[in-house]
């Protein structure tokens, strides 16, 4: 079979190390260039693989004549970059999030849907073993029927100091809702199955980001007079079937642990599942009865480089012509509930949600 022709576009952090590595090991795929801006990061990346360098994402697509990109830019700029590769012809890995609006995300989709691409959210999350045995539950009907989830996503002290995460432009003008948030968001949604939501309530605070004698571990450092965002977000949201969900997430939180921990539960009336890790679910645990005990099961889980089975999967959907596991109109109901709690944050009141057409 023909190597799908790849390009990755911003090979900052997460672009080198979660993008174009598991890209180079990805059976079907060539790493022909990247891209990025900055000239300095270029040249060290060009260096260690080997691959032609671009600052302007456009030259890269023509002259290499890319089939597909990988997207790793501030979060800020993906709608853009997204939409332009799309509709130049290339199937696009967007990283999380799609965009920084529910408008942006759903203009991404529409660019995919006309082009007839593929269109992938880089949620490496999805492809954690616990999330896939949670859904395995799910499936098999031994949760029942699901009514409540919670999750927890939240940093004792965790702001991330680089422009790409508060620089109003790259980040979104988005906080921690938009940056962590959509992860835990994310696992719950794919495990109930993505439902339809009807409202949603919620409560934004900016309480750390501004003092100056804020105390900064390892995430680098910022301007508080300058910093804009959110750093710790509730939202509590009801969906089509009478299923509600409660979500805590936060940069900075004056909370016991000291790392950054996530946490998700759902319950069913058969059975529940408690789960925890960070943005990728690590551990989790399936609570139910028999006819007369109560029982707890821990799964053994497999090890799994959920960055190399995120590209495998984007490359599949491309060679084989099928949809891939995490599409943009689950970010179109992912973006819908984010919106609807910033706009409730703003308004003090809970938002009726109606999703777009695409
Ligand atoms: N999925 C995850 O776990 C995870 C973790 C960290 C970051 N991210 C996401 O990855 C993205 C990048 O984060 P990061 O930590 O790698 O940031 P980063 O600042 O390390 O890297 C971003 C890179 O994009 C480049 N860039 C900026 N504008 C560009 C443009 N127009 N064209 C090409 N390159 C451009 C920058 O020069 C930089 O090298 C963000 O959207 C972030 O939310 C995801």
């Amino acid at each position: 079979m023909a190597e799908v022709r790849v390009g990755v576009i911003g090979v900052g952090g997460h672009g080198r190390g979660r993008h174009l590595i598991p890209l180079t090991r990805t059976p079907n795929a060539r790493v022909v260039a990247v891209c990025d801006t900055d000239q300095a990061t270029l040249n060290r990346v060009c260096q260690e693989f080997h691959v032609a360098g671009y600052t302007d994402f456009r030259e890269m697509i023509e002259r290499e004549s890319l089939e597909a990109v990988s997207i790793a830019t501030p979060s800020g700029l993906h709608y853009r970059i997204a939409v332009e590769c799309l509709r130049r012809g290339v199937h696009a890995l967007v990283d999380k999030p799609l965009g920084a609006s529910l408008q942006e995300v759903v203009e991404v989709v529409r660019a995919s849907v006309h082009a007839n691409k593929v269109l992938m959210v880089g949620f490496w999350s999805r492809f954690s073993p616990a999330l896939r045995y949670g859904l395995e539950l799910v499936e098999t009907g031994m949760l029942g029927e699901p009514y409540y989830a919670y999750g927890y996503l939240v940093r004792r002290r965790g702001i991330p100091g680089k422009p790409t995460f508060i620089d109003k432009e790259l980040s979104g003008g988005r906080g921690v809702l938009l940056d962590i948030g959509c992860y835990m968001l994310d696992n719950i949604l794919a495990l109930t199955g993505f439902r339809k939501p009807v409202s949603a309530s919620g409560a934004v605070y900016t309480k750390f980001g501004r003092d100056p004698e804020e105390i900064k571990f390892n995430w680098g450092t910022w301007d508080p007079g300058k910093f804009e965002l959110e750093d710790f977000a509730a939202g509590f949201v009801k969906f089509e079937n009478g299923m509600s969900l409660a979500l805590e997430t936060a940069w900075a939180a004056n909370v016991s642990h000291r790392e950054e921990v996530g946490r998700l539960r759902i319950l069913g009336d058969k059975g529940g599942v408690e789960a925890e890790g960070h943005e990728a679910l690590q551990g989790i645990g399936y609570y139910s009865r028999t006819k007369h005990f109560l029982f707890d099961s821990k799964p053994i889980l497999p090890n799994a480089d959920l960055p190399l089975e995120m590209t495998k999967a984007f490359i599949k959907s491309i060679t084989e012509g099928v949809e891939p596991p995490v599409t943009g109109w689950q970010s179109v109901i992912l973006h819908s509930i984010i919106d609807a709690i910033y706009e409730s944050s703003s308004t003090g009141k809970e938002v009726r949600i109606t999703l777009p057409g695409i």
